[in-house]
């Protein structure tokens, strides 16, 4: 078990932010994972799991406790009822397995090409892009049960997942340690080309192949600022920071009139008309907040109104504390106020 001590938990983590952890412990079997949760528990120290760092806003104090970095590998693939069953370590890079997947002519994730983290990060906050999400093909979660230490199979219904969410996050936050996720991918499958930007890209092509559509989501989503690319600091950041709220047409109806008041049309297509939600990248940036707007050491991404980024000396409490201003201008403006997407640990 790689246990250490005193780790700085910022290179751990997209954003590049927060002080160290007393413990980080990788942990690459059940086993250890187990052990990890044992050790806390005699130390009477506060457990935190961390997977790819990809949604994290860690405190400047860092983590008082353990930090248990999951790390299970394996990757195993086999035939079930006319589809694709791939059994995932919860530390397998993601996008690594949409690479497989997609190489195996396998659909159902090709859309989540691109997104940095890990598979046991997935199912927590049910990842979603370019009109999939993974509560569609995960078939169920293994997890460590922290209430009596078993090892329980979680079907697909038992994961309870919705729009950025799932009991993970919710209801039993805390509770469970994913330690492998299996999919159920459709073998010869045709690619979703359903989301505007996707349909955008091949209007008037022929339709394209799995290969292509997953290249054309990590295209679409560099040029957003939403694929890591060494160097690029508008990539520094926690992607989204806001979810995209779901209104109740009554709040709906007020925002269209305060739009309607300064002669703004509201964006509307159907990847969000669908489930009732507002684009929050549009309620940001015009709430005075554009793209590349600085903020000192912390601003908004060039390339999309969503991303918080890290200029490079940002610290957690600056972090916060435009979070703050964004959505204390976009609640008094628009009458909405938005709620983070990335975990916040340590604060
Ligand atoms: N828009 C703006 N300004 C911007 C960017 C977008 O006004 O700078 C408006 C436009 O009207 C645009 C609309 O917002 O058409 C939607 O933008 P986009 O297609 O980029 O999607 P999003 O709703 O902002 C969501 C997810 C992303 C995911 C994309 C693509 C959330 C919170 N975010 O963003 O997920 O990649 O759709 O499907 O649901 C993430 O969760 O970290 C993430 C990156």
């Amino acid at each position: 078990m790689n246990f250490q001590e005193n780790v700085p938990l910022a290179p751990l983590t997209t954003f590049k932010v927060g002080g160290p952890a007393r413990f980080l412990v990788e942990a690459a079997s059940h086993a250890e994972v187990a052990g990890t949760v044992q050790f806390a528990r005699a130390q009477s120290l506060p457990l935190f799991v961390l997977g790819g760092g990809s949604n994290l806003v860690i405190s400047d104090a860092g983590w008082p406790g353990v930090v248990l970095k999951v790390a299970i590998a394996g990757m195993e693939e086999r035939s079930e009822n006319g589809k694709v069953l791939f059994e995932m370590g919860a530390g397998v890079e993601w996008d690594k397995f949409v690479a497989r997947a997609v190489a195996r002519n396998c659909s159902g994730i090709e859309c989540l090409s691109g997104i940095p983290g890990s598979v046991g990060g997935t199912p927590v906050q049910n990842v979603g892009a370019y009109g999939q999400e993974v509560a569609e093909t995960i078939e169920s979660v293994l997890a460590l049960d922290m209430k009596d230490g078993q090892i329980r199979e979680l079907c697909n219904e038992a994961c309870g997942f919705n729009y950025r969410t799932s009991i993970f996050n919710t209801s039993e936050r805390g509770r469970y340690i994913i330690l492998r996720v299996t999919y159920a991918l459709e073998p010869g499958g045709v690619p979703r080309v359903h989301y505007a930007d996707l349909k955008r890209y091949f209007v008037g092509r022929d339709a394209p192949t799995l290969a292509e559509t997953r290249d054309a989501v990590r295209r679409i989503r560099a040029g957003k600022g939403m694929l890591i690319t060494p160097g690029d600091e508008d990539c520094r950041s926690a992607g989204s920071f806001f979810k995209n709220p779901v209104l109740s047409p009554g709040q709906f109806d007020d925002l269209a009139s305060r739009a309607a008041a300064k002669n703004l049309q509201i964006p509307s297509y159907p990847a969000l008309d669908a489930q009732k939600k507002v684009s929050a990248a549009w309620l940001v940036e015009h709430s005075g907040f554009s793209r590349g707007h600085g903020h000192g050491p912390v601003g908004i991404s060039r390339k999309h109104a969503l991303a918080i980024v890290n200029r490079g000396a940002a610290t957690a409490a600056d972090i916060v504390a435009f979070k703050d201003e964004i959505q204390e201008r976009v609640e008094d403006l628009w009458g909405i106020r938005l709620q983070p997407e990335p975990v916040f640990v340590g604060f």
